[in-house]
Order: structure tokens, then C-alpha cells, then sequence
């Protein structure tokens, strides 16, 4: 097994020496569809995937948390009483927002030694960072004996992310990654915070992860500037309809009526995540009727939308894409999370897998140099933890 496939608990007494007292995991996450709806309050659909965080942790002396990754060298130490980030861009910086927002709960976060390992990529649009807060905030609860609803230990690393890591995200991610349920999507209303289990059943069909081997970034800016641009489509909108509260409660015809206001960038943002939201209901249709051709469509429909009105594709997934659409048993495509590269989802006959597999190494990743693989995900569970 790789390091950072190792057992937590083994991970965890070969750095500190000491037995862990709590174990679990907290998984990444796949998007269906709905991207860039979350923080526009909408309805999204992911479910929660088996690759995962794997946590250890066991209590220590002192008032200190100190954590080791099996991706990282060396050991990060910060004090219980964190109230702000460190200095540098750290993954320090997701444990302090999650021990802070414990605490602020009234959680008595006890003096603890963290272990991190699994399976799950970083920095790949699969969500490690929010199930690195969830696998966080699970297992200091469980060694504080304390327990939080779901939403608040998604709101927590939420917040995380916002105040300490400097990333204004959505909820979809924290969400999936806490409440994911085998076989099922969830149809998550990011304004109610509340979710329907969807049945992810489409015969004879897989869901292929794709890396499109370009390392997104999303802290870098691209992300902040479209929360920005969508916040701006709202307020043209208020301006002719007060009610409006969010880019979910906005239709075409308000937005025609609101675009005077408005650059045409902006208005194509705006557009972007009024289809998309069409695009949620329909595809909760396709899965119902088992129909993987029509649900295709959706995802090449969403990649289009993304890289023509959102704008957050990028030449390598474009090129990705365009192979894609190009070979058989492929019933559709598109690049998931914030974008600027990461990974893509496609929808494909099971039949088909390795071909597919074999092509995209041929005829994108070899001449391109990339060495990552394409995967099947299914729906997994979410976030766990159990005291050893
Ligand atoms: C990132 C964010 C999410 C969501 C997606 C885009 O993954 O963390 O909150 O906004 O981008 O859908």
C-alpha cells in the first residue's frame, strides 16, 4: 500500500508513537451537475465518492493541536485558542478554521494529535480540502465527546474556508462530503440546506473521473471574481424586482429585463446559472427514467455553458472535451468543481471503460505528457469516525 493509503491508525503510531484513540474518513465529491449554483443559493446534485481523508487522533498533553499529513513532511502545531489563519497559505490553515468554529460552537476542543492520510487526490476538483475540514471536525468532536448536527459541521468548514483559506466557496462540497449516502446523489438546496436522496441508477453506466491533468487553483482569484460578478447580476435584478435574494430566484425574462445594468460578461454569468439550474431539474428526470443518453446530453450541455457564458474552462480540458464527444461510448463530458483544469466527469457505457481509458491516454495524456489515470466513482457513504 502507498503512505498515503496506509491504515490511519498504523499512519498515526508510526509519527507519534502512541495508539489513536478515534478513526474515520471523510470523502471527496463529485458533481452530477448544477456548478456555480451552490454559492448562488441553488440546487445542486453530488454524491460523496470512495476515495477519502483518512483520519487518526488521539488526545495529548498541553493546549497545542499538532497534525501530520502522509503528504507532507513534518508536523504543523498551533494553539486551541486559534482565532486566525497562519501567515502563509498552509493546509494548516483548514485545521485552525475548523478548531476555531468548533470552539465558537462551544465545543472543548481537547489538546489533540492528528494523523491525515487516504486516497483522495489534492487539488484536483474533487473536493480534498472540504473533506479534510469534515474528517477534522468528526474526529475532534468524537475526542471531545461532543456531537454537531451535520449542518453545522458543514458550516463550520464552510467557514473554514472563508476566513482562514481565503476561498469564498459554497456549501456543496462540506455537504456531500458529511451527508453522502451509498447509491444515491443528494439534491441539495443550497438555500434551505436540506437534501432529497436521488437514486443514481442508470443502467449498463459508469461514472468515469477523468484528470485533466492541470492543477486548478482556485484560491488564485478566477473564483472570487465570479461570486463578485454573480453578486452584481442580483443587484440589477433587486433593482427591478426587490424580492430577488439570490441568482436562484431569478428568471430569463427578469434577467432581460435587469441586463441594461449590466455588462454583457456579467449578463452571461447570470446566464450561466439560470440554465444550470434548469439543467438540475432535468438531469433529476433523466436518472429517474434511467436514461444515461438524455443525461449525457445535460453534461455536454453544462461544458458548453461553463466555457462559452461562465468562462472557467480551460484549453486542456476544451481539448479533453473535444476527444471525448469523439469517441464511442461516451454519453457525455464535462470538467467538475471551480474549473481552471482539475478533473472531468463523463457519463459512459460500462462496456466502453477501457476503451475509453485507452484512448485518453493515447490521444490526450501520452502526447501531453500527463501520467494520471481515469477511474470509476460510485456514490459512497459520508463522513465517519468511530472511537478504537
Ligand atoms: C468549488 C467550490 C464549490 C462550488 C464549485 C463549483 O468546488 O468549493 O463550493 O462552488 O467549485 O460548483
Amino acid at each position: 500500500m502507498s503512505s498515503s493509503g496506509q491504515a490511519p491508525e498504523a499512519g498515526y503510531r508510526q509519527t507519534f508513537g502512541a495508539d489513536a484513540t478515534v478513526v474515520g474518513y471523510a470523502p471527496g465529491r463529485v458533481n452530477v451537475i448544477g456548478e456555480h449554483v451552490d454559492y448562488n443559493l441553488g440546487p445542486v446534485l453530488p454524491f460523496a465518492i470512495g476515495q477519502r481523508i483518512t483520519v487518526a487522533a488521539g488526545p495529548q498533553s498541553g493546549a497545542n493541536i499538532t497534525a501530520c499529513s502522509a503528504r507532507c513532511a513534518g508536523s504543523v502545531t498551533f494553539p486551541l485558542d486559534v482565532d486566525a489563519p497562519a501567515p502563509e497559505r498552509t493546509w494548516e490553515n483548514y485545521l485552525r478554521g475548523v478548531v476555531a468554529g468548533l470552539r465558537k460552537r462551544g465545543i472543548e476542543v481537547p489538546a489533540a494529535r492528528l494523523w491525515f492520510g487516504g486516497d483522495l487526490p489534492s487539488g484536483g476538483g474533487l473536493s480534498s480540502s472540504a473533506a479534510l475540514c469534515v474528517a477534522t471536525a468528526r474526529a475532534l468532536l468524537r475526542l471531545a465527546d461532543a456531537d454537531l448536527p451535520n449542518t453545522e459541521v458543514v458550516l463550520l468548514s464552510q467557514a473554514a474556508e472563508h476566513d482562514f483559506a481565503g476561498m469564498p466557496c459554497g456549501v456543496m462540497d462540506q455537504y456531500a462530503s458529511a451527508c453522502g449516502r451509498a447509491g444515491r446523489a443528494m439534491l441539495l438546496d443550497c438555500q434551505a440546506l436540506t437534501h432529497r436522496e436521488v437514486p443514481l441508477t442508470l443502467p449498463g453506466s459508469r461514472w468515469l473521473v477523468i484528470p485533466s491533468g492541470v492543477h486548478h487553483a482556485l484560491t488564485d482569484g478566477a473564483y472570487r471574481q465570479r461570486v463578485h460578478e454573480c453578486g452584481q447580476a442580483v443587484a440589477a435584478c433587486r433593482r427591478v424586482q426587490a424580492e430577488i435574494e439570490a441568482l436562484r430566484d431569478v428568471t430569463p425574462a427578469l434577467l432581460s429585463a435587469a441586463a441594461g445594468d449590466l455588462s454583457e460578461t456579467v449578463v452571461r454569468r447570470a446566464r450561466h446559472v439560470i440554465s444550470e439550474i434548469a439543467r438540475v431539474d432535468r438531469m433529476v428526470d433523466c436518472l429517474a427514467a434511467g436514461d444515461s443518453q438524455a443525461a449525457g446530453a445535460l453534461l455536454w450541455e453544462t461544458q458548453a455553458s461553463l466555457r462559452d457564458d461562465y468562462e472557467v474552462s480551460c484549453p486542456e480540458v476544451d481539448d479533453l472535451i473535444e476527444l471525448l464527444r469523439d469517441t464511442p461510448g461516451v454519453h457525455g463530458a464535462r470538467m467538475v468543481g471551480g474549473g481552471f483544469g482539475g478533473v472531468l466527469l463523463a457519463l459512459v457505457a460500462e462496456d466502453a471503460v477501457a476503451a475509453i481509458t485507452a484512448r485518453v491516454r493515447s490521444g490526450n495524456y501520452r502526447p501531453r505528457g500527463v501520467t494520471a489515470e481515469p477511474f470509476a466513482v460510485s456514490a459512497e457513504d459520508g463522513a465517519a469516525v468511530v472511537a478504537v
